[in-house]
Formats: C-alpha cells, structure tokens, sequence
C-alpha cells in the first residue's frame, strides 16, 4: 500500500506560537534552559539527585503521602499501566467524552471486560450513578476508571465525590486521569480513596510533553503485588521499588526533560497547590464571563473545567477560518472542538503559567479576528 505520509522537510523558521490549546501550554524560558546541561548518566549519583529531588518535591506540591512514580512516556502510558496494574476481569468506566472512551478502548484492547457508564458529551459524571452500578448486578469490578478532566468537552468530572462513593467497596480500586488538570486544579488526593491518579507533564504542569506522572496508593501497590501480572515499563512494583533501592528509574529516562521538571516544579512549589488553583479559577471565571457575554459554555453548568474551555459555537462563527487568522494576525494557538465537535465549538487551554491578563490576550484577538 502507498503511504499516505509523505516526507515535509522540519525548517528552522517557524514562527513561535502562542500555546492556547488544551495542551502543551506555554513553558517558561528558564525550564526550556534547563534543557541544555550536557548529558549525563542515568545510574550516575547525579541522577539519583535528579530523581529523587523531582518526585520528593511532586509529592510536596501535591500534598500526598502516596508514591509518585515519574516515567519517561505520556500519560496514556498510565491507561495501560493501570488498567493491567488493577484489573483482572471487569472494569467500569464512566464516559462523557473521548479521553473516557479512549481508556475504555484501552482496556478492552487489554482483553478486559469493560462496561461503561455513559453520557452525553458536555454532561458531567454523577456519583450516584457510579453507587447503583457497583450496587446492581452480578459484576464485581476490580477497578473504575474515571476522567478528571475531559478534555474533548471541557467538562470537570466531580472525582472526589466519586472516590468517596468507591471507597465503600474495598475490592474496587479507583485510577483517574487527571492528564490535562493536575496542577491547575486542586485535588486532595488522599482523602478520596483514590488508588491511582495520573498526568502528562505538558499540561497544568507546564512542562515539556515526554513524561507521565502517576501517584499510587499503598492498596493499588499491594492490590498490584497480589494479583501477579502487571505491566512492565509502568509496573507500580517495579518503578516503586526501583525508587526505594535505588532512588532511579528502571530504565533510561528522558533526562533532559527531567531536568526542566525539576525547574518548574520549584516554581510550582513557590506558587503552591492552593494558589495555583486559585489562579487557575480565577481564568475559568474570566472565560465563563467571556463566554456568556459573545457564545455559551458548552459543558453542564457547574461542572467546567478549571483548565479547559469548551464553548459553544452560538453565532455559528467559522471556527477553523478564526483559529487560522488569530494564528497569522497575533501568533496564537487555540483549538477547535473535538471530533465531531469541530464547528459546533471552540476550545481554550487556561492551564500552566496563563494569566487572566495573558487570557484576555487571546479573547481579545477572537473579538477582533470574529468581529464580536
Ligand atoms: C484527559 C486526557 N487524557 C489523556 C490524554 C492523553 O495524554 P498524552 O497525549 O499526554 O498521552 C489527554 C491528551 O490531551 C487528555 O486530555
């Protein structure tokens, strides 16, 4: 068959953009710099230094007690990884959207058995729902799998609430994807019986993309243990354990990009966790304002994301037309909807080191480019 891809030479004189997209966002000059130390060895006692300083400082910032296992990859890594971790045979998900359809899919390519829970895009995950369907039926699920944050809709799933519901049946471990909100959006992470809850380092972390972070519960570990198989790049005892002896990586990491981690995760440490979601919604409450004065939100009211903006496309602008010329005219980057969603709305990351002012940078330029 002919491939479809043909080679386009990369040049040297693209024009920096912007980054308004759900993710990467923008990245600070000083952790892009801190990209460029010579290269070093990943057995080397500077590379436990490295490693250990940038998981002991995730663990500050976030406020667990829990493990955080740092592994060169994105977070669809820890899809798998959980999914193999913790599910021998059934695994429920609630789907509002494509990133909770998409760990359906992984699962069921993982040969599990996956019902789902689902709903409309643009609604959000309820508690309630999650309790009858544990409740009913003969189906003893080993795992839910839930989304923090949908990306493809905007939409905040209420996981604490959730978590609290699973907590109440032990056997069933609860993984969430926070991929595109952990750092921007506040979450007590040992409060909720959450076993495993993961993110990729290009979104509120406003880091590189190329490495994923997963916080595990001392349950998800032994659960792990227990039932024998697991994944092997991102087996909880495995990376857990290699942390413990060894204060490294059981491979060879993506050092440069640790190297940057460790950079912004001092600037996060700086912010703090609370003020950083505070910023964070503050800029949802500003794109809110924004929306309902020239479109509409287009996730359920209540439940929008503090990171992602989903709006709906009310005055039928021409969403590709506006996204090209806010791109040629001011060299920013934002996204249409999702899939089946391109026109029908628009999108705006309002992760990472964005600002209210930095925000209405771009709402501005939609006003002009659409002629609000
Ligand atoms: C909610 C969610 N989950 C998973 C992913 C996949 O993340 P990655 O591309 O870093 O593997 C994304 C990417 O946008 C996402 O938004």
């Amino acid at each position: 068959m002919e491939p479809v891809t043909k080679k386009r030479e990369y040049r040297d004189d693209y024009t920096d953009k912007t980054l308004y997209i759900p993710g990467p966002t923008e990245v600070r000059e000083d952790v892009i710099e801190a990209m460029t130390e010579s290269p070093f060895g990943h057995r080397m006692d500077r590379m436990t230094d490295l490693y250990t300083t940038i998981v002991e400082d995730t663990k500050e910032f976030l406020g667990t007690d829990n493990d955080v296992v740092i592994l060169t990859g994105s977070g669809t890594e820890f899809w798998e990884a959980t999914t193999l971790n913790l599910v021998d045979e059934n695994v429920l998900v609630p789907t509002c959207g494509a990133f909770s359809e998409r760990y359906a899919n992984v699962a069921e390519r993982l040969g599990k058995n996956v019902d789902r829970l689902e709903y409309e895009w643009g609604e959000a995950v309820k508690p309630e729902d999650v309790r009858e369907a544990l409740e009913s039926g003969d189906t003893h699920y080993d795992m839910v799998a839930g989304v923090l944050n949908e990306s493809s809709t905007g939409v905040r799933n209420p996981i604490e609430e959730i978590g609290d519901v699973i907590s109440e049946f032990p056997d069933t471990y609860f993984a969430v994807d926070a991929v595109s909100s952990l750092g921007g959006d506040y979450i007590d992470i040992d409060a909720h019986g959450i076993d495993a809850i993961f993110a990729s380092s290009q979104k509120a972390f406003a880091m590189p993309p190329g490495l994923a972070i997963c916080v595990v519960s001392d349950d998800a570990y032994d659960r792990e243990a227990e039932k024998g198989d697991s994944s092997w790049y991102g087996g909880f005892r495995r990376t857990i354990d290699y942390y413990d002896r060894k204060g490294q990586t059981h491979s060879t990491p993506a050092i440069p990009i640790m190297l940057a981690y460790r950079k912004q995760m001092k600037h996060m440490l700086a912010e703090g966790h609370a003020a950083r979601d505070e910023r964070h919604r503050e800029m949802m409450e500003y794109v809110h304002d924004w929306a309902d004065e020239h479109f509409a939100m287009f996730p359920e009211e209540g439940y929008e994301s503090q990171t992602v903006a989903c709006i709906e496309n009310t005055q039928d602008i021409d969403v590709a037309a506006t996204i090209e010329e806010v791109s040629e005219e001011y060299d920013m980057a934002f996204s249409n909807g999702y899939g089946d969603l391109a026109e029908e709305t628009f999108r705006i990351g309002h992760m990472g080191e964005h600002t209210v002012e930095s925000i209405r940078e771009l709402t501005d330029a939609i006003e002009d480019v659409a002629e609000l």
